[in-house]
């Protein structure tokens, strides 16, 4: 597996015009993905149409929605269908994030109804788990990752194709905050990610990019994308600005 996977999770910000621009200007930086990254963007749901148009100038990027709800139609007010996101030229989406489950309080069993349903909607999936400081301090690290883990992906089929499914391990406390994981603690982690991976679906466990997310910048991207088990990395602020997402996309 060497194929990286670089990814920008705009969060609440950008609006169409400074999607728009981003994403051009990204795409006159680097022209193409380099060898060995692929790239996504995940913008808010009113900008995929505007990214969507700024591939023609920026191609090698894949779009995703930061959210879904798991189900084809019907009453539920302010969500959003993985169809709709597939209309908005969305491949992927995120699930789980930590800001989705501790702001807007969905549960590990919700989070894996999403994933197993944007899945079978045809949609790739990142699935972000991690854990906060207090469970770290009190030694939950393995707890609270399988835990996630195990629900988020309790309905996934257990013959997924390794390319159309990604786990990111964002320890909460290094998310938005500039601390960020340091590389010991990264590896322990992404070891561990590994292990729940290759047994819940055995040789294409081993397929499965694991993400590293929580301040990531130009700065040390290089570094932690070296690290055991890191196969890409999802970034938050410091994807916000085409340079400084163009320099991880190639550190
Ligand atoms: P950050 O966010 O890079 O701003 O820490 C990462 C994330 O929330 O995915």
């Amino acid at each position: 597996m060497n194929t990286f996977l670089m990814a920008a999770n705009w969060k609440m910000f950008k609006t169409r015009d400074e999607a728009y621009q981003t994403l051009t200007e990204l795409g006159k930086i680097l022209q193409t993905a380099p060898k060995n990254r692929d790239v996504a963007v995940f913008a808010p749901f009113t900008c995929l149409s505007a990214c969507s148009e700024a591939l023609s100038v920026c191609p090698f990027v894949r779009l995703g929605g930061q959210n879904v709800y798991p189900a084809k139609d019907g009453a539920f007010t302010g969500e959003i269908s993985p169809g709709m996101l597939v209309d908005c030229g969305c491949s992927m989406v995120l699930t789980g994030h930590s800001e989705r489950r501790s702001l807007f309080k969905e549960s590990d069993a919700f989070v894996g109804e999403k994933t197993a349903f944007a899945l079978k909607a045809g949609l790739s999936v990142i699935l972000c788990a991690g854990e906060t400081l207090e469970e770290r301090d009190a030694g939950g690290l393995k707890e609270v990752l399988f835990r996630q883990l195990e629900a988020g992906l309790e309905k996934v089929d257990d013959s997924i194709s390794p390319d159309r499914l990604s786990v990111a391990y964002e320890p909460v406390w290094a998310i938005g905050t500039g601390r960020v994981a340091n590389e010991a603690e990264i590896v322990e982690a992404h070891a561990l990610a590994r292990e729940f991976l290759v047994s819940r679906f055995k040789t294409a466990g081993d397929k499965i990019r694991i993400l590293y997310g929580g301040s990531v910048k130009p700065e040390n991207a290089g570094a932690i994308i070296g690290l055991d088990n890191v196969n890409g990395v999802l970034v938050g602020g410091a994807s916000l600005k085409a340079q400084s997402f163009a320099d991880i996309i190639t550190a």
